[in-house]
């Protein structure tokens, strides 16, 4: 199934768009991955996933109807090439929803993640551009519909639809239209994400590939889906009842064992650089020495680190060049 046959029951003919409102969605960070799609098309995942959004960390995007035989698409201040690879993705999202021949659009979008963060900004861009074509086109959809359009986007931008913690129920529908985020109801005022960036240049195969590569050729892989299952009742449980042991333990295993899968891959896929193994033999070490901090990672080399704001002091003294999210309320 294509993804524009999917979205045909929610979609009117003939509607013309209007210029949205500015559109807001939060970057997620995963504690149980998304490693693994069972329809390439769709986006739709192997396995469930959970994930916590960033608060006012995020994309802020505007659609306006133009006169113009392209799409024009601005990017932090910049207008891009219609040629730029962001460009097309962006046209080949937008042309789900309308006539290409006769619809363009001038694309507002800019990033409030900090830029030396090592951040992605695929999930919180297509839940933003979601958020914009639903005002755009007055489609009215639900915030679960939402985020089942912001996934035809990218995967991960399917959490992004909500704040907080956030459940990626995998689904099982052909079309996909059962497999979409849910907001948890839990908060954790005390939590703080920090942002290790070990190296910010572009990277060399992106999740996309990566996760095909894997599936394809890791017999490691075969374990994945059930250690993600057991994982992600693990951290449910660890929100549930605040406990932040269980939840640090929880979300670094599945980083580490999502990694091993890649390892396992032919051509082997290392994100890794030797600052990243540094960081986290750092962060084994502070954690022996007693003081509780994790981390999680992602396809790439920077590290995310899980902590409470307890050890905010202790944490930014031993890792001053940190960039602290606290999804819950500011620092
Ligand atoms: O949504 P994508 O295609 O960028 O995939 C994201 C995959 C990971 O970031 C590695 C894991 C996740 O769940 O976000």
């Amino acid at each position: 199934m294509d993804k524009r046959a999917t979205l045909a029951g929610w979609l009117t003919t003939g509607t013309t768009p209007s210029a949205s409102d500015e559109h807001f969605a939060p970057s997620n960070i995963a504690l149980c991955k998304y490693w693994g799609k069972r329809d390439q098309q769709l986006n739709l995942p192997v396995n469930a996933s959970l994930s916590v959004s960033l608060g006012h960390l995020g994309t802020h995007t505007r659609l306006v109807p133009i006169d113009y035989p392209a799409d024009e698409i601005w990017l932090n201040g910049e207008k891009l090439v219609p040629s730029a690879p962001f460009c097309q993705r962006i046209s080949a999202f937008l042309d789900l929803f309308r006539n290409p021949d006769h619809c363009h659009f001038r694309v507002t979008t800019r990033n409030s993640i900090p830029t030396a963060a090592g951040l992605a900004s695929s999930a919180s861009g297509f839940a933003a551009l979601a958020l914009a074509v639903n005002d755009s086109f007055a489609l009215q959809l639900s915030k679960e519909q939402l985020s089942v359009v912001a996934r035809l986007g990218s995967g991960s931008a399917c959490r992004s639809i909500f704040s907080g913690f956030v459940e990626w129920q995998m689904g099982h529908r052909e079309d996909g239209l059962d497999s979409h985020a849910l907001a948890l109801q839990y908060r954790w005022p005390g939590l703080c994400i920090g942002l290790i960036k070990v190296d910010a240049s572009v990277k060399a195969t992106d999740s996309r590939s990566g996760m095909q590569r894997t599936v394809e050729t890791a017999h490691l892989y075969q374990s994945w889906p059930l250690q993600a299952a057991s994982d992600l009742q693990q951290l449910k449980q660890a929100i549930t009842a605040q406990d932040f042991e269980l939840l640090g333990r929880t979300a670094e295993h599945n980083a580490l064992s999502m990694h091993a899968t890649m390892l396992a891959s032919w051509p082997p896929l290392v994100y890794w650089q030797p600052d990243s193994l540094k960081m986290m033999h750092k962060i084994w070490k502070l954690r022996q020495d007693g003081l509780p901090i994790y981390f999680t990672m992602d396809a790439g080399p920077n590290l995310k680190l899980l902590f409470e704001s307890t050890s905010l002091e202790e944490v930014m003294r031993q890792f001053p060049d940190m960039e602290v999210i606290q999804p819950f309320g500011d620092v």
